[in-house]
């Protein structure tokens, strides 16, 4: 049998991931018809809004779904009718971190993808390859096989493949226009080879094919965990001599550079900061971990689970010394907290360094004032109700407000904290910024993204990450 080729595509999943990577799929391979599914009614309405008030801020996106929207890119709440239309259908489902039950704080809760997978079987009524695109933990594509084997109708085969998403946030329209590579995992049968041709046969489309690697469904499935695993590391191991930096007089970015430059290490993502976010590292990391600790490796969980630790302690370090500088009280103090989201170029905020950092001032009573460029107001009241749990929402905003812009959360206050590197907060007024703040007033850069010497001459009393300076 020749591998089938694919003229009908569905994405199970209208998110951070199906979104912007079936949209990419669609503008690139304008003979496929894409269906983009989603149970969310708003969320669907969002794309297919006239005005392209995308639910997803991502530069770039919108000019794709203006070009691709109607011609070959729908949105649609129909889950059935695209299930049943298409030859080939991404799983792009949310795979958060169980909150309860047995794995609860490390593995993945893959109800929904086991929902979407009886969905498929349930409905389908001819033969489909499945494309496991959300990030879950190791053998799930066997689960998913399982599922539909046991539920299919004659005249229906399921081919499972794993096609990890490795698209970054705020960078995703130009990573999935020039991937480092498309993994493809698939049994090495000689129908999973067909299917693994088939999926290849879109992508080949735009991306050479010395960049598709197959390999098996397990490796594929595992490769994605490890890639995320690696970049936390490096950010980890980082974060963890920026603490050394700081106690010696080094400087961080000295160090990174010189340690970067040795092309075996190479220069990219060894920049300190106040930790890391977003919806993949911890929750990718944790899986690590409750698999290794499932595998019966306890050695291998701690090694990883030490990277997930070295982050919550790059937080509360950095908050701890917010505290210790302003004198060890912030109570009743104005504090500024420049971005919300988990980084630039982003409305995400989910695992945000942000958060925690507001949390920890809430409970030392400080005030807050919040700005961020992009992220919903809506979004940053659900965020802080879910992280301080025990305080009713009208008494968070009896201490956190969230200011228009920059220069209005910074009015008044004591502290001026920079959580997220938007490039507006690279611009900003320094000297005005300081005219409106109570003296002396201090900066604390958690994203090295300020001249120091320069708001010092101003008059701040500043500290950066893994900078040894006294203030
Ligand atoms: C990550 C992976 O990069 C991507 O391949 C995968 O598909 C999903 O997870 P994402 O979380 O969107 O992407 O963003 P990324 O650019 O990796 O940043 C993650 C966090 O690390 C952010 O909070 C960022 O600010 C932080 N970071 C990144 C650092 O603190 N220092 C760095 O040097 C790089
Ligand atoms: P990711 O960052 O992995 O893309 P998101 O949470 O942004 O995750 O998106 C996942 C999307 O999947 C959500 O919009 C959610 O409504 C949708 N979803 C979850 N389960 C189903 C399902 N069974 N059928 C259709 N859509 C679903």
């Amino acid at each position: 049998m020749a591998p089938v080729k694919v003229t009908k595509i569905c994405c199970i999943g209208a998110g951070y991931v199906g979104g912007p990577t079936c949209a990419v799929i669609a503008l690139k391979c304008p003979h496929i018809t894409v269906t983009i599914v989603d149970l969310n009614q708003a969320r669907v309405d969002a794309w297919n809004s006239p005005d392209f008030k995308l639910p997803i801020y991502e530069p770039g996106l919108d000019d794709v779904v203006r070009q691709a929207r109607g011609r070959n890119l729908f949105f649609s709440t129909d889950v059935d009718k695209g299930i049943k239309e298409a030859d080939l259908i991404f799983v792009s489902v949310n795979t958060p971190t169980k909150k309860s039950g047995v794995g609860a704080g490390f593995a993945a809760d893959l109800n929904y993808v086991e929902l979407a997978t009886r969905r498929i079987a349930h409905v389908s009524e001819s033969s489909k390859i499945v494309v496991e695109k959300s990030t879950v933990p190791c053998r799930t594509a066997e689960s998913m096989r399982t599922i539909l084997e046991a539920n299919s109708k004659p005249n229906c085969r399921f081919d499972i493949l794993s096609n990890p998403e490795f698209l970054a946030e705020g960078t995703a329209i130009s990573d999935l226009f020039g991937p480092d590579r498309v993994l493809i995992g698939s049994l090495q049968t000689p129908e999973g080879k067909d299917a693994c041709a088939s999926l290849a046969g879109v992508y080949s489309n735009w991306v050479p094919t010395n960049r598709i690697l197959s390999v098996g469904l397990w490796s594929s499935e595992l490769s994605k965990l490890a890639a995320n695993a690696m970049l936390a590391q490096r950010i980890s191991s980082v974060n963890a001599l920026s603490a050394i930096c700081e106690a010696t007089g080094a400087n961080i970015d000295e160090v990174a550079h010189a340690v970067g430059y040795d092309s075996r290490v190479g220069n990219k993502f060894l920049r300190a900061s106040v930790g890391f976010g977003g919806s993949c590292f911890q929750k990718d990391i944790l899986n690590l971990v409750y698999l290794s600790e499932s595998l019966h490796l306890p050695e291998v969980a701690a090694y990883w689970r030490q990277v997930v630790e070295m982050n919550e302690y790059q937080k509360k370090r950095f908050s701890k010394n917010v505290v210790d500088t302003l004198f060890n009280t912030i109570t009743g103090k104005r504090i500024a907290v420049l971005g919300f989201a988990f980084k630039a170029d982003t409305g995400d905020t989910r695992e945000s360094a942000a958060i925690t950092l507001i949390k920890d001032f809430q409970a030392e009573r400080a005030l807050v004032n919040i700005y961020d460029p992009q992220v919903e107001h809506n979004q940053i009241w659900a965020d802080l109700t879910e992280a301080i749990p025990n305080t009713p929402l009208e008494n968070i905003k009896k201490q956190v407000t969230i200011s228009a812009s920059a220069l209005e959360a910074c009015k008044g206050a004591e502290a001026v904290v920079i959580a997220t590197e938007w490039k507006e907060f690279r611009d900003i007024d320094w000297a005005l910024v300081y005219e409106g703040m109570n003296k002396p007033a201090f900066v604390f850069d958690g994203r090295l993204i300020i001249d120091a010497e320069k708001l010092r001459k101003i008059g701040f009393k500043v500290k950066t990450i893994g900078r040894g300076e006294r203030v």
